[in-house]
Parts: structure tokens; C-alpha cells; sequence
């Protein structure tokens, strides 16, 4: 079986952390390297990893995410944060993203102005760069909850929060970086809860 499957079928969205264990400092460490290696968009990597650790922090957080438990006995929350304007295909992090492939100048020229016309034709018209960039971020929340779940460790991807609020409370005021979701990650108190899923063929098609 792919061993994949036994992690998906451990993970669970956890409503109850025990907020006595903690993750591991090796393991934590292990499961954001599976998030900083998440694929992403033309490889923009729109994201940080803040990892909320400060109890005061959380406990200053908690009311801005709609009171949720996982917040505060988690054993840490990360917040993903992303990229919004700073992506633009002729600001210096897109130049930068390029420049590190080694390009030769009219390559890495022809590289930035598709990159342009992608977010001008399929990403502008339909949403704004913090959406687009939002949806890599979410890559590597699954990435995140999977690499999880694959060690024992639970996991809630959490998205019920006051998003300027919760700037507010990071220190993110007006800056590039704003708040994707976040993740609480520790260990569960007491069962699963029940899955619902539609069936396989509800979902999947082949054609
Ligand atoms: C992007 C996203 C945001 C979510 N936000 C919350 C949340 O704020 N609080 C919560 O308890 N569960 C949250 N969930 C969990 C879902 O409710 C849960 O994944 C779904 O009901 C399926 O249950 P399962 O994950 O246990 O299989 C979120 C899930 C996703 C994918």
C-alpha cells in the first residue's frame, strides 16, 4: 500500500490537543523542511513559516481565531505567511527568483515577461496576488499535515480567524506578509472524530 495512505488515514482535523506534550525541536524542524520544499507556482515560494511558540503570544491570538482551543494547547501553531504585491514580475523578489537559476540575460528576460503576462492574464483577472500566492501556501499546509501525520503528530489546519486581527497580533500591519492559515500541531487528547467523505466514485472521473 503507499505509505502515504496510512498517514492520511491518521490525520484528522484534532479539535482537542493534550497541552502537556510538546513536538520534538528534530521533528518539528523536520516536518517545516517538508513545507520549505513544497513546489510552488513558478517556483516563487510565496511563503515564511512563523512558528508561534510564546504561550503569552498564543493566548493573545486565541480571541482573534475565534476562540479556538488548538490555539493555545496546541503544542505550536505555525502561521503560514505570504507574499502579496512583492510578487509582481518586475519587483526585485521575482527578478531574484529568476536570477538564482544562473540565466543567461535574455533568457532570464523571456522567463520574467511570461511570468508577467501569467499573472496578467490568468491570475489578475480572477483574483488578487494574495489569493494566488495563497493557494502555494496551501500546498505546503498539506504538506505540513501530512509530514505530520506520517511521525504521530496531529494537526489542525485552521482558517476560522479575523485576518487583521490577526496581523494585528503578529506585528504584520499593511506589509507584504500576510496571513495565509494556519496549523496547529501536537498531539491529540482522546479520539478521532468521525470522517465524512463522498465515495470514490462520487469524486474522481476517468476519461
Ligand atoms: C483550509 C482549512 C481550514 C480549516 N479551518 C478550520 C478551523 O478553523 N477550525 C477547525 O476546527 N477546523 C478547521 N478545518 C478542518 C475541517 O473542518 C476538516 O478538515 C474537515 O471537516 C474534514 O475533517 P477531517 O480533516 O478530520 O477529515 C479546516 C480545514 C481546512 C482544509
Amino acid at each position: 500500500m503507499n505509505p502515504v495512505l496510512d498517514a492520511l488515514h491518521f490525520r484528522h482535523a484534532c479539535k482537542r490537543f493534550d497541552p502537556q506534550r510538546r513536538i520534538p525541536d528534530d521533528q518539528l524542524r523536520e516536518i517545516l523542511e517538508c513545507a520549505r520544499l513544497s513546489p510552488s507556482s513558478f517556483g516563487m515560494e510565496p511563503w515564511r513559516f512563523l512558528v508561534l511558540r510564546d504561550a503569552a503570544l498564543r493566548e493573545r491570538l486565541r480571541p482573534a481565531c475565534w476562540n479556538q482551543a488548538q490555539i493555545t494547547d496546541s503544542s505550536d501553531v505555525i502561521a503560514i505567511l505570504t507574499r502579496s504585491e512583492s510578487l509582481v514580475a518586475d519587483g526585485d523578489y521575482a527578478h531574484a527568483s529568476y536570477a538564482r537559476r544562473g540565466l543567461p540575460s535574455d533568457k532570464m528576460r523571456a522567463s520574467l515577461e511570461r511570468y508577467g503576462n501569467y499573472l496578467d492574464s490568468e491570475v489578475r483577472p480572477l483574483m488578487s496576488l494574495y489569493a494566488w500566492a495563497s493557494k502555494q501556501c496551501y500546498i505546503a499546509l498539506a504538506n505540513i499535515m501530512t509530514a505530520a501525520a506520517a511521525v504521530g503528530i496531529d494537526s489542525c489546519p485552521i482558517e476560522g480567524f479575523e485576518k487583521s486581527a490577526v496581523e494585528r497580533v503578529l506585528g504584520l500591519p499593511d506589509g507584504d506578509f500576510q496571513v495565509a492559515v494556519l496549523v496547529a500541531l501536537g498531539y491529540r487528547a482522546g479520539g478521532q472524530t468521525p470522517r465524512f467523505r463522498h465515495a470514490f466514485d462520487e469524486v474522481v472521473a476517468f476519461r
